[in-house]
């Protein structure tokens, strides 16, 4: 028998589909709700007015009434190694990396640094909501270590992995094919499954590796299907030139990372803004992910993703929404919420609200293939779990006064929101961050 330990009262907002296809059917709305968890795992959820009265004596509830609680938000691309990378001048992609990114990653041959800022990074994420997130470590084995070391103290369910990068990388940077395979086999072993923590063999991107080391990572996913894999992918015009010119043997971008087994529906690809008609196919006919990193392809310059042809073009893909922190410039999902509405305001296409924070709860827990466990409020999930206050500032508070729906109140959390809206953050039941105490 478990005990129950804590209750969360307030207003209950969760997803059961995706609004663009089940409408009012896609979510369950209670004014006055009550969840319910015993050993970091939900175990009822409904009308406080039923559920309060049969709580275990002795059950400590957290009562948000003017709140609202939903899953912990899901980020399905980011870089825990670029905190002091993040508002960097000046730079489009290349010259971002040489001058900004690759420099800052040098110091994560220290596994001190390497733990002091992965404490940081959590922190950020759950003071800003966020609960799960893909995340990049640096090509030293000894930052993954620490990052998984904190998300396992802290109790997190993180994916994360240890970059791959074996040319026109710093030497400091650099590794080969043998020891990508040697040491991912071994972060693997350790972590992969070891509590919340997921392993994913990640290969920085085409430009930084050889097909010795694109081989080793197929050579990984296929003695472990059950990892996940990501990469960047068509972010940026020279990027693109760089690897056809590197790979003249390809039809495609894409087809480069098709060549070497690493598409499928575990693997997550940064950006994908300027892809060809067959490069979606692939991406479409294996299940793979196309990460948005609206804040990202804004200030590095990239373009514009199309998420209408995304979704609806001749072969649909998978789509998971993303912040890129050090190329993108903010840990919030509300405020990357809110440049993807305009990046797609830009393109003659909307992004309602309820579709919005379908998106960074439900939608990216699938597309994360992880929607049994996290990503909504319901019996059986794991407890993480975000409380959002729509009248955070003196702005959003004097802006609610005119506000009469669920959905005008959460379009205005993701055009004004931001960490100040984040009141609660709960990891597997249990508070880990209160904007108030
Ligand atoms: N492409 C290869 N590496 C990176 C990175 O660190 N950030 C972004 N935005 N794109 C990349
Ligand atoms: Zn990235």
């Amino acid at each position: 028998m478990t005990s129950t330990t804590r209750a969360l009262r307030g207003r209950l907002l969760s997803f059961r589909d995706d609004p663009r296809e089940a409408g009012s059917a896609a979510y369950d709305f209670i004014e006055d709700g009550l969840v319910e968890i015993a050993d970091g795992t939900i175990t009822a959820v409904g009308e406080a007015s039923d559920l309060l009265a049969r709580l275990p004596d002795g059950t400590a509830v957290d009562h948000y009434p003017d709140a609202l609680i939903l899953p912990g938000f899901i980020d399905t691309h980011i870089h825990y190694p670029q905190t002091q990378v993040i508002a960097s001048y000046g730079a489009q992609l290349l010259d971002w990396l040489e001058r900004y990114a690759l420099v800052e990653e040098q110091r994560f041959s220290d596994p001190e640094h390497c733990a002091a800022v992965a404490r940081f990074f959590i922190d950020e994420l759950l003071r800003n909501g966020t609960t799960t997130a893909a995340v990049y470590c640096t090509v030293h084995p000894q930052s993954v270590e620490a990052f998984f070391a904190e998300s396992h103290r802290r109790n997190t369910r993180m994916v994360a992995g240890k970059v791959l990068m074996d040319r026109d990388a710093p030497a400091g940077l650099s590794d080969c094919p043998e020891s990508a395979y040697v040491q991912s086999s071994a972060l693997i072993g350790q972590w992969h499954g070891k509590g919340r923590q997921l392993y994913c063999v990640t290969p920085r991107f085409a430009v930084t590796s050889t097909e010795a080391q694109l081989e080793a990572a197929g050579t990984l996913l296929k003695e472990h299907p059950d990892c996940y894999m990501q990469t960047h992918l068509s972010e940026n015009r020279r990027e693109i030139e760089t690897v056809r010119a590197l790979f003249p043997w390809a039809e495609s971008y894409t087809g480069v990372y098709e060549r070497f087994g690493l598409l499928g529906p575990r693997s997550l690809f940064g950006h994908c803004i300027h892809l060809e008609e067959g490069e979606r196919r692939l991406l479409c006919e294996s299940g793979s992910v196309a990460a948005f990193c609206p804040t990202s392809n804004l200030f590095i310059g990239s373009g514009l993703f199309d998420l209408a042809k995304a979704r609806n073009g001749a072969s649909p893909i998978r789509v998971g929404m993303a912040t890129d922190v050090g190329g993108g410039t903010s840990y919030s999902l509300l405020r990357t919420l809110a440049e993807a509405y305009k990046v797609l305001q830009l393109q003659d296409q909307n992004l309602p609200a309820l579709e919005a924070f379908y998106m960074i709860t439900l939608g990216n827990a699938r597309a994360l293939g992880l929607e049994d466990r996290i990503g909504s409020l319901a019996p059986g999930r794991e407890a993480d779990i975000t409380v959002l206050d729509a009248r955070a500032t003196p702005a959003m508070a004097h802006r609610f006064e005119r506000v009469e729906t669920l959905e005008e109140e959460l379009f205005l959390l993701m055009t004004l929101g931001d960490d100040r809206a984040v009141r609660a953050t709960y990891v597997a039941g249990a508070p880990a961050h209160q904007r108030d105490a």
